[in-house]
């Protein structure tokens, strides 16, 4: 059986970025349970075209490629900094050159940051429905973190981390990969 391809896509415009990190570390981890592989991209991956773009075929090669690696992962871990209370205008404007059954029955882990705790609904109310458009399978755990959950870029924050090991173990059932998986405590 090929190994599971575990993609995160991250919706930071500008780097160093802690959602990069945090979407990173969540894909690392579903690829460590399920003997996957994982990789991630962010919105600087995709060149400078997506500005410009207004279908598919505008992007340039990579980001095309990019796309391509959507279509073929087992797991996606999508999550995006909270811009104005929702995601990065950039991070929409990706997901409207897909195709609206691009990612139907995709299991999905969601995810975001923010700048305190107040947006942290972002990830039910503006992620979920968003998924939800596309009818993919998204995880019932979702995961905010904020700027406090990080010393130097690294997640520390217990809390958190156990929140995304739940959601790592939900994602892991959801493709079938559950011989490395103990329930958290
Ligand atoms: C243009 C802009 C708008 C923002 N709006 C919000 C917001 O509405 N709510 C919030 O909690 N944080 C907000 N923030 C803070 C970021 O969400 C937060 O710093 C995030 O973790 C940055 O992620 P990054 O390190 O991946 O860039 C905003 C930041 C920027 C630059």
């Amino acid at each position: 059986m090929p190994a599971k391809l575990v993609l995160g896509i991250s919706g930071n415009i500008i780097r160093p970025s802690k959602t990069l990190t945090f979407v990173d570390h969540i894909a690392g981890q579903i690829a460590f349970r399920s003997g996957g592989v994982s990789r991630t991209f962010d919105i600087q991956d995709l060149g400078t075209s997506l500005g410009q773009a207004r279908q598919l075929n505008e992007l340039e090669p990579s980001a095309r490629d990019l796309v391509e690696l959507i279509a073929a992962a087992d797991v996606l871990v999508v999550g995006s900094p909270t811009y104005k209370g929702s995601y990065t205008g950039l991070f929409k404007h990706f997901l409207d050159l897909l195709d609206p059954a691009a990612l139907r029955g995709k299991p999905v882990i969601l995810a975001a940051t923010g700048g305190g705790e107040r947006h942290s609904l972002i990830v039910e109310h503006q992620l979920r429905p968003l998924f939800g458009f596309f009818e993919a399978l998204t995880m019932p755990t979702a995961i905010y973190a904020t700027a406090k959950d990080f010393a130097e870029g690294v997640l520390v924050s217990e809390t958190i981390q156990a929140r995304a090991q739940q959601a790592v173990i939900e994602a892991c059932r959801a493709i079938g990969a559950t011989e490395n998986v103990s329930l958290a405590a």
